[in-house]
């Protein structure tokens, strides 16, 4: 039985909750003998800041470098703490840190899910956002604060490399899909110029490798209507780091709920760990009463195994999440029900113990 050190990061709000019930889900698979983890946590987010005046300790991207993988919760506390100050001393450090340059952002309608699309088809599609620069890499400031002379500046920052290496990574990853077989680039390169021509010459110069796999590209404000009129035509989705940040969250609206959605933030290098995560924040709103859909906790829970190599462990909770979102109960509220976050994990640690109960997994 192979074993695995995580970095447990809650977060604030609802992550510690819905990383609490992957946790269950993680060692349930410990007791039917799949695989086994050490878990150890790190109480970093609003609460760590308010403590100590940093959302994380400096050194956490060495403190969290020698484990197998990270699985992250959410954070983020608007009312105690500016919400910069997470994103800029914990989730970005770890990005940039660990170099975890892939944002991957599975998109599927799962039968028992409803759409909000009248007729959405059969959407499953993987959205791969640049995780590392970009929007987001942090290059700027504010000068003269408060003043009538104020002036602040955020540089977006594209390098030939970092996008190369996200682009091969979607055209490699629509090889293994073997699907549609297909890579949309998305763009803004009528406005951007700069940035966005680096962004789309990258991208037809990655294509030319990969004769086998078709392209499309469109702007980014068309790509969000395509989302809503033609979902089931893609396949695979490269896009930078905010454009992709930005649809990802459109992808899990018109899949059912943001509360389902995980992701794998990946150093596909494996020259450190890779960090897990569901896509949706710390919902301040609905924190501390049991409400929050775990699934989102718990399908980055199966990326992760699956990261890790634990294919059949994997592919064993993804199943349990299927058929029980099949099943159409027990439902949390974002899916139109009652249920709070424990039931729905009862519901999937069920599935676990019986497997032959559960869906086959596409
Ligand atoms: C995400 C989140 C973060 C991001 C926020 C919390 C900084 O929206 O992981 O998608 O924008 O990357
Ligand atoms: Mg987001």
């Amino acid at each position: 039985m192979n074993g695995y050190s995580i970095a447990v990061v809650p977060g604030d709000n609802i992550g510690p909750e819905v990383i609490a019930a992957g946790c269950r889900v993680l060692e349930r698979l410990q007791d039917l003998g799949l695989c086994r983890f050490a878990f150890e946590h790190f109480p970093w987010g609003a609460g760590h800041y308010l403590r100590t005046g940093r959302a994380a300790p400096e050194d956490l991207v060495a403190r969290l470098r020698p484990f197998d993988a990270i699985y992250f919760g959410a954070h983020g506390d608007p009312a105690r703490v500016p919400d910069r100050v997470g994103s800029r001393e914990l989730m970005h450090p770890l990005r940039q840190g660990l170099d975890l340059y892939v944002n991957l952002r599975p998109a599927r309608l799962l039968p028992g899910v409803p759409s909000p699309l009248r007729d959405p088809g059969d959407i499953d599609f993987v959205v791969v956002r640049e995780n590392t620069e970009g929007e987001y890499a942090g290059a700027g400031g504010r000068v003269h604060r408060g003043g009538p002379d104020e002036i602040a500046v955020q540089t977006t920052v594209v390098t030939r490399r970092g996008a190369e290496r996200a682009m091969r990574f979607a055209f490699e990853l629509a090889r293994r899909r073997g699907g549609k077989r297909h890579v949309h680039c998305v763009t803004k390169s009528n406005a951007l110029a700069h940035v966005m021509e680096l962004w789309d010459e990258t991208f037809a110069l990655v294509a030319a490798d990969y004769p086998d796999i078709r392209t499309g590209k469109s702007h980014v404000d068309a790509m969000s209507m395509y989302l809503i009129e033609r979902p089931a035509a893609f396949d695979v989705i490269v896009a930078s780091n905010l454009m992709g940040d930005i649809l990802s969250d459109e992808a899990a609206a018109i899949t059912g709920s943001v509360g389902l959605a995980g992701s794998a933030n990946l150093n596909p290098a494996r020259s450190g760990p890779s960090m897990f995560e569901p896509i949706h924040g710390s919902a301040p709103d609905i924190a501390g009463r049991g409400l929050a859909n775990p699934l989102g906790a718990i399908r980055a829970a199966a990326l992760m195994l699956d990261w890790l190599g634990e294919r059949g462990a994997a592919r064993l909770v993804d199943g349990a999440i299927d058929a029980t979102l099949a099943a159409g109960h027990p439902r949390t509220r974002d899916l139109g029900g009652d249920a709070g976050t424990g039931a729905m994990t009862a519901a999937v640690l069920d599935r676990l113990d019986a497997p032959h109960a559960t869906a086959p997994h596409r």
